[in-house]
């Protein structure tokens, strides 16, 4: 097993320090930028299904869900496709109105989760095209389906999914630009500049894991007896900051939630003192004013701010006690890279509360039951 870790103390740490290559895996083959292409057979082969889809529904549980949230943001800016996104145990229950105009969309780390391969087995039966985007080829999930895509992010062991979700980000980023592309929504010279970002940001996670890692080692320290948190973010990175609520839930068994920052005045802010810890995901472009006032506002109530801003950032990292640093993209592909230092708060934290990490309590890394 320590063979296995190649020289991490966790499996976890191994797998968020691989996030520079299991992102680049996942493009591999299907990111064409000198030829300014996306290849995906699964989308191309089905592509009128796509274009004339009434919508597409995302369905899928834990960080999937997450993930899947942020698909939602991506295929509907760049494709206009309207998405909807559900849990697959609230899906499969309610009788949802499914035809055979919709697509569906699982996402799975491990294709196995038995709340969404009913949901699939549901909508399939309704009609629906389904699209899988797992983890594990060969998997139940990716047997059933119509088509889909595989996220090439390797075995993910640690039961806290982290380079399975920016993998998965990274497939639904390259389908919402290929739909965007072929259904003219996305214009040639936007595809162009977008694809090649995309195509740096394996490096970019690289420069946010070498420069962010020793920080949050050192910031972590100083939260390891706090009992709660709250995550903050709005657009793209509300549902970044859902994930990060949820990592550091699963493995520290620190209370935290995540809400879009906007929402705070109705509820959480009755929460924020001076014990209240509030991670604050605040890149510049993404309605980066509102955050700031968002920030004020905690800040006139003492909590303890933990920013993640863009290199340079100055609004924010003066009302900040401590800043971290990502570098400034699209807005699009800020989750992917906002996330990593926010997993290795969570990690960090947990180590340092002596937490089994790798397999925490109570928690499975595939829910293969109901
Ligand atoms: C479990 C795991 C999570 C995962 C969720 C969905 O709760 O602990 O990490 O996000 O299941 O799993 P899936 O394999 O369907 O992505």
């Amino acid at each position: 097993e320590q063979i296995e870790k190649g020289g991490y103390e966790h499996f976890m740490l191994k797998e968020i320090f691989e996030q520079p290559k299991s992102v680049h895996d996942t493009m591999r083959g299907r990111l064409l930028v000198d030829e300014g292409v996306i290849k995906m057979a699964g989308i191309w082969d089905h592509i009128e299904k796509f274009k004339n889809a009434n919508r597409i529904i995302i369905i899928a549980c834990g960080t999937s869900w997450h993930a899947g949230l942020i698909g939602e943001y991506l295929i509907e800016e760049y494709a206009r496709i309207p998405v909807e996104v559900e849990y697959a145990s609230e899906f499969r229950y309610r009788n949802p109105i499914i035809t055979d105009k919709d697509v569906v969309i699982a996402i799975s780390q491990s294709g196995e989760t038995a709340d969404t391969m009913a949901a699939l087995k549901l909508a399939k039966e309704k009609g629906a095209f389904i699209y899988g985007i797992c983890n594990v080829v060969d998997s139940s999930i990716a047997r059933i389906t119509d088509a889909g895509s595989y996220t090439h992010a390797g075995p993910e062991i640690g039961v806290a999914s982290t380079k399975a979700f920016t993998a998965q980000l990274t497939i639904l980023t390259l389908i919402a630009f290929k739909l965007g592309k072929h259904n003219g929504n996305l214009g040639n010279a936007d595809f162009m500049s977008l694809i090649a970002e995309l195509d740096a940001i394996p490096k970019r996670i690289e420069d946010v894991l070498a420069s962010t890692n020793e920080l949050v080692q050192d910031i972590a320290k100083d939260f390891v007896s706090t009992t709660n948190f709250l995550y903050l973010g709005r657009g793209y990175n509300y549902p970044a900051a859902l994930e990060g609520a949820l990592k550091l839930k699963e493995i520290s068994y620190i209370h935290a939630e995540g809400y879009p920052a906007a929402e705070m005045k109705h509820g959480p802010i009755a929460l924020i003192d001076e014990n209240m810890p509030i991670v604050i995901i605040a890149p510049k472009k993404g309605h980066y004013d509102k955050i700031v006032s968002n920030v004020q506002e905690i800040k006139a109530r003492k909590g303890k701010i933990i920013a993640v801003v863009n290199k340079g950032d100055t609004q924010v990292s003066a009302m900040a006690d401590y800043v971290i640093e990502i570098p400034e993209t699209s807005e699009c592909f800020s989750p992917i890279v906002a996330s990593v230092p926010l997993q290795l708060l969570a990690y960090y934290i947990a180590v340092y509360r002596g937490a089994n990490v790798d397999q925490p309590r109570n928690l499975a890394k595939s829910v293969t039951v109901e």
